[in-house]
């Protein structure tokens, strides 16, 4: 049993191909000085966790599960077609007991093990959802069809959101039941009308997109690693 007692377990969408980052493999085992992204993203998670389920590209699954053969805590399934598809078949995974669900992709493989924990301790204080964010730079609009502006939200009352996620695991089996496609799995929480808290989230946890990122990644590295 982990923090408080609690159990925790913790869900890695890794199955997308990455076709925005364009390298031959996917984006999940791309690697940055030495270690491949979904290495990263479980490092980020692994002391605060009691187990995590990575949803890994179809056909890929030896090559991630050997990453991990030292820990009978890491568990590799096959993801699906689409991100909420990949969360889905890992949850259909989670032990049974969990308290708690984190939800971290495998994009982001800079989150900090703070980041985790303001997420975990927002968790044990109560909120039974919460998300990291970062105030955006940009003002952001929303367009129509034409791409025509047509509103503009207030910037100061804007987040961009990141992972990981956490949430009460009864929550997310229910926003997952519905089978719907989103972004993110707070999406699905809100349809519901369940209460999303927003913690701090840090510029790092930028999810790994485009060759650009990657540059930044690596020049991240250079200075920190
Ligand atoms: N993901 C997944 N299953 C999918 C699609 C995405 O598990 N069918 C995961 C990705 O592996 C990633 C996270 O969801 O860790 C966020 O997705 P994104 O950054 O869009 O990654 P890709 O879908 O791989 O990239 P792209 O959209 O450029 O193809
Ligand atoms: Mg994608």
């Amino acid at each position: 049993m982990g923090i408080n007692g609690q159990f925790f377990s913790a869900i890695i969408p890794a199955a997308g191909s990455g076709d925005r980052l364009g390298a031959s493999i996917p984006k999940a085992l791309v690697v940055i000085n030495g270690k491949t992204l979904i290495q990263r993203s479980v490092e980020s998670l692994f002391p605060h966790v009691d187990e995590i389920i990575i949803a890994a590209p179809k056909d890929f699954e030896l090559e991630i599960s050997g990453l991990f053969s030292g820990s009978d805590k890491v568990k590799v399934i096959s993801g699906g077609a689409a991100r909420s598809k990949s969360v889905a078949a890992a949850l259909s995974q989670v032990n049974e007991n969990a308290d708690f669900i984190l939800v971290h992709d495998a994009a982001r493989c800079f989150a900090t093990q703070a980041q985790t924990m303001r997420v975990i301790n927002a968790l044990l204080e109560g909120d039974h959802a919460v998300v990291p964010g970062i105030e955006v730079i940009d003002t952001i609009k929303v367009i129509d069809s034409n791409n025509f502006a047509e509103s503009t939200p207030l910037r100061s009352s804007l987040r961009a959101i990141q992972t990981p996620q956490g949430f009460s695991a009864r929550i997310l089996h229910r926003a997952h039941q519905s089978g719907n496609d989103a972004t993110d799995d707070a999406a699905l929480v809100e349809a519901l009308g369940i209460p999303v808290r927003v913690v701090a989230g840090e510029p790092n946890a930028h999810k790994i997109t485009t060759p650009e990122d990657l540059e930044w990644a690596n020049r991240l590295v250079e200075t920190n690693e």
